[in-house]
């Protein structure tokens, strides 16, 4: 098999709004393994590199501001194709545009207060794994059910 991990964040909002054991549950159930989990209030440094691609967008302020705006909940997950399938399970960025179904088509309206984050290719989340955890804090375990997840 085949695995992969994915940066998966509950931003602030998501947070605030009791919404960590739901995401929580979506990735579990589909069958994911959890690598790594840790609540943390990140400083704006820490901000600006996670985003540093967006940073010339107009948004990019009120992005760093929001999400440092109190605790995230930092996750890895891991499985086959977990970045693309946790794009798939968050939704559209803009959640007036996510399928109802989807975290982000259930749970949030407006772009700027979309309850989660996840990685958008295999080599950010190395990145942005490397950036939210330490080697250790990143476990590697055999989940009991993965042989009734995968037939091979
Ligand atoms: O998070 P995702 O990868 O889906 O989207 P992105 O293009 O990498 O943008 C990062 C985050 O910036 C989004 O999740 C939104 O919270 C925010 N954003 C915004 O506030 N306004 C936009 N027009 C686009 C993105
Ligand atoms: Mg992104």
């Amino acid at each position: 098999m085949t695995s992969e991990q994915t940066f998966i964040a509950v931003k602030p909002d998501g947070v605030q709004r009791g919404l960590v054991g739901e995401i929580i549950c979506r990735f579990e159930k589909r069958g994911y393994k959890l690598a790594a989990i840790k609540l943390v209030t990140p400083t704006q440094e820490h901000l600006e590199k996670h985003y540093e691609d967006l940073k010339d967008k107009p948004f990019f302020k009120g992005l760093i501001t929001y999400m440092g705006s109190g605790p995230v909940c930092a996750m890895v997950w891991e499985g086959r194709e977990a970045v693309k399938v946790g794009r798939q399970l968050l939704g559209a960025t803009n959640p007036m545009a996510s399928q109802p179904g989807t975290i982000r088509g259930d749970y949030a309206i407006d772009v700027g207060r979309n309850v989660c984050h996840g990685s958008d290719a295999v080599e950010s989340a190395k990145k942005e794994i490397d950036l939210w955890f330490k080697k250790e804090e990143v476990n590697s375990w055999k989940k009991a059910e993965h042989d009734w997840v995968y037939e091979k």
